[in-house]
């Protein structure tokens, strides 16, 4: 596993831990009670209750079911637990207050309640006052029995503070009546203890005319030993302890099971309100004295009616606090939620940016394999340029000797020997352009253009009568080319029908063609000082030149290579090695189109509609070729018809005006026209004559002289050869 795929893993485990980890309490408290019993259950419930109000708190229970040992170990397992607070109710005076001290010892705050203990290390000690409680009672018991009776006395377990206090201020209460406590016996708190105590009893039971237990269970527990005696009377019962709620000491007494009962306060609530006063460092008080009431007949009911509602309450309390806690884990569920949520969230964006990483290595891969390619392409291009052209100048010739009479005169031999020598090098050709075509397409670049082997049938030199395509004598094409023996097969080709100039280069090329400005270039586009598309592009911008149609000749087969050639204004487009039939068809071809705008100063209908046509007709290019010469006519049609009267307007002058040598305007006026800038210079007079014969009353003599002849009789001869009409017959 990868480390990224771990680390993600990682990322998702995390609010699922986060979730089930418990949060870590701010603070436990240790409970220590002495007991269990119903008085102590409703404490805790108290302590708990509370403690659900505030956040963080945590209590730990124990009970040491009135074993003082047991008491001690707890205490000293609930400290190594590691406990904030201890909360003790100690089980006896003495014997519990060592493990107390150890607690107090290792800076644990120590709360003792409800029972005393000899132990000097405390923090705080809350209480009811025992000694009170067992004084009301005994002066209770004495106006119950109108100052004279028995009592049997049930004892708190030996050694526990409320039970010595309770004895003593029960004993002390009676002194100074007649009430007596006759029997004593030990119940332990306990309801069993007592009622077992009560069954061993000796003495006589039927004297008894009062039973006090230390606490209302022990009374109970006596009662139901008294109840089993059958005996007619019972004696009345009291008890302390007082509690709330079913089977609670108030509910006892308006039942009449216990005639009355001492409230002892539980106040569980203030325990826990006190320990977290010492934790969170505020005031509190040391010592507190809880205050409480006698339950009788009398405020029994009052009483249970209240208890009820307190426990009507408490259990809305409880119902509330679950709901709370009900919304508190929802709330932990929307967040770990919300915490899953967010780790998704950066989950798509890691994974969108490693994806985008992904596909940005992914494209620099491929621009770096399309260079390799590239590289590699050029390389063969190279090499195929190195490869045709030599082969070229050996097919071509070849071809041409075949055609020779001394070839096809020769011996059998010597033409035997010649026909394999020639069909070799066909062969040759072939594989050669096979090679570097697979080559090519290999690099899975652009498809080539199939370049043709050279056919012998096809390098036969096609004769050409340029007399019936264009006008003029020879038209002159100019041969560009760094390879000399290209330059001489092509001028070969050429010679029969054209006039050759060569050139060794770009450079050289454009001084020439501006210098005779021929009516058509062929051009090599890898060459020194220029390449051919620079030269072309050159020749295109030119103002003497930008007429002059080119042929690019190239061994760069590539259709990407062609469009260069094209985007540098080439016409054609012809790769090595070439057809000379083809070629010269294509020369032949693009002479015959530039042969345009005849009607220059002639009938300017016609020439529209000739101008139309021709549109129709025209591609874009030769739609911007025709746009950019046709400005070029105008502007010399116009500097001619504004200059008409001037007899000394020269072609110097007009070429002059339009940026142009005479030899130069001649050829280009010449190439676009087919009429010399003088003949058009005398057609233009003419037309002019003719137009003002026509339109006013004025003399042959006055016209000429007005379009700018020097003789009238020249005027009349030569209208009469444009027009085949005299002058005067106007
Ligand atoms: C509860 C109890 C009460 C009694 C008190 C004395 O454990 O037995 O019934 O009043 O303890 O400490």
């Amino acid at each position: 596993m990868t480390v990224l795929k771990r680390s993600l893993l990682l990322i998702l485990c995390l609010p699922i831990l986060w979730s089930c980890q418990e949060p870590k309490p701010k603070y436990v408290i240790g409970v220590s009670q002495c007991s269990e019993d119903i008085w102590r259950s409703w404490q805790n419930s108290e302590m708990q209750m509370e403690a659900n109000f505030h956040q963080g708190v945590e209590l730990r229970f124990t009970a040491a079911h009135d074993n003082s040992d047991t008491q001690i170990h707890q205490i000293d397992s609930l400290v190594s637990s590691g406990i904030d607070l201890l909360i003790v109710a100690p089980n006896q005076l003495t014997n519990v207050s060592s493990a107390i001290d150890r607690a107090f010892d290792k800076g644990i705050p120590v709360i003792v309640f409800e029972r005393k203990t000899d132990a000097q290390k405390y923090t705080a000690f809350v209480s009811a006052d025992n000694y009170e409680m067992g004084h009301e009672m005994g002066e209770y018991v004495v106006s119950r029995l109108h100052g004279k009776g028995t009592v049997m006395e049930i004892l708190g377990l030996k050694g526990s503070s409320p039970a010595d206090d309770r004895h003593r201020g029960f004993n002390d209460a009676l002194k100074g009546s007649e009430v007596q406590v006759v029997a004593t016996i030990q119940g332990n708190w306990t309801e069993d203890v007592a009622y077992n105590a009560v069954k061993a009893y000796r003495g006589d039971l039927s004297s008894i005319d009062l039973v006090f237990g230390h606490n209302d269970r022990s009374a109970i527990g006596a009662r139901k030993a008294f109840v089993e005696r059958k005996s007619e009377k019972l004696p009345l019962f009291c008890g302390i302890d007082g509690l709330p709620g079913e089977n609670g000491g108030i509910q006892l007494v308006r039942d009449s099971l216990l005639d009355a009962s001492y409230i002892y306060p539980t106040r569980g609530d203030y325990l826990l309100y006190l320990a977290l006063n010492i934790l969170e460092g505020r005031p509190y008080q040391e010592e507190t004295m809880l205050t409480s009431a006698l339950v009788t007949r009398d405020n029994a009911n009052v009483l249970q009616l209240e208890s009820d509602e307190v426990m009507r309450q408490t259990q809305r309390l409880e119902r509330l606090n679950q709901q709370a806690s009900g919304y508190l884990q929802q709330l932990a569920n929307e967040r770990v939620i919300n915490i899953l949520a967010v780790v998704l969230v950066i989950l798509l964006l890691i994974m969108l940016v490693v994806i985008y990483i992904y596909f940005l290595q992914r494209a620099r891969i491929s621009e770096e394999r399309n260079k390799m390619e590239r590289e590699q392409l050029d390389f063969y291009t190279q090499v195929s340029h190195e490869l045709r052209t030599p082969l070229t100048l050996i097919e071509g010739p070849l071809a041409q000797l075949a055609e020779t009479n001394d070839i096809q005169n020769a011996s059998a031999e010597a033409s035997g020997l010649f026909s394999i020598v020639l069909r070799n090098t066909r062969h040759l050709s072939q594989l050669i352009s096979k090679m570097l075509d697979a080559q090519v397409r290999h690099s899975s670049l652009v498809s080539i253009q199939e370049s043709e082997p050279i056919n012998l049938s096809q390098t036969k030199i096609p004769t050409l009568d340029t007399n019936d395509d264009i006008d003029s004598t020879h038209p002159t094409i100019l041969i560009v080319d760094d390879n000399a023996d290209i330059r001489a097969y092509l001028s070969n080709i050429l010679k029969p029908h054209y006039q050759v100039n060569e050139a060794a280069d770009g450079q050289q090329g454009l001084n020439l063609a501006n210098e005779i400005v021929p009516d058509l270039i062929v051009s090599d586009v890898m060459m020194p000082v220029m390449n051919g598309l620079e030269f072309c592009q050159r020749v295109k911008n030119g103002t003497a030149t930008s007429h002059i149609p080119v042929i690019l000749l190239t061994a760069r087969a590539l259709d990407e290579h062609q469009v260069e050639g094209y985007e540098s204004g080439a016409d054609a487009y012809i790769t090595k090695p070439f057809s000379a039939e083809v070629l010269l068809a294509r020369i032949n071809n693009l002479l015959k189109n530039r042969r345009r705008l005849k009607n220059l100063f002639g009938n300017k209908e016609e020439e529209k509609k000739e101008e139309k046509s021709k549109e129709v007709e025209n591609n874009e290019e030769e739609a911007k070729f025709t746009t950019q010469e046709s400005a070029f006519l105008l502007k010399f049609r116009d500097f001619i018809e504004k200059n008409l009267a001037d007899s000394d307007l020269s072609v110097e002058t007009v070429g002059a005006e339009l940026g142009l040598s005479r030899v130069q305007l001649y050829r280009k006026v010449k190439a676009l026209t087919g009429l010399s800038p003088v003949e058009l210079l005398r057609t233009a007079r003419l037309q002019k004559g003719r137009q003002i014969l026509e339109t006013t009353g004025k003399s042959v003599s006055e016209v000429a002289y007005e379009v700018g002849f020097t003789a009238p009789s020249y005027f009349t001869k030569c209208f009469k050869d444009e027009f085949g009409i005299s002058p005067s017959d106007l």
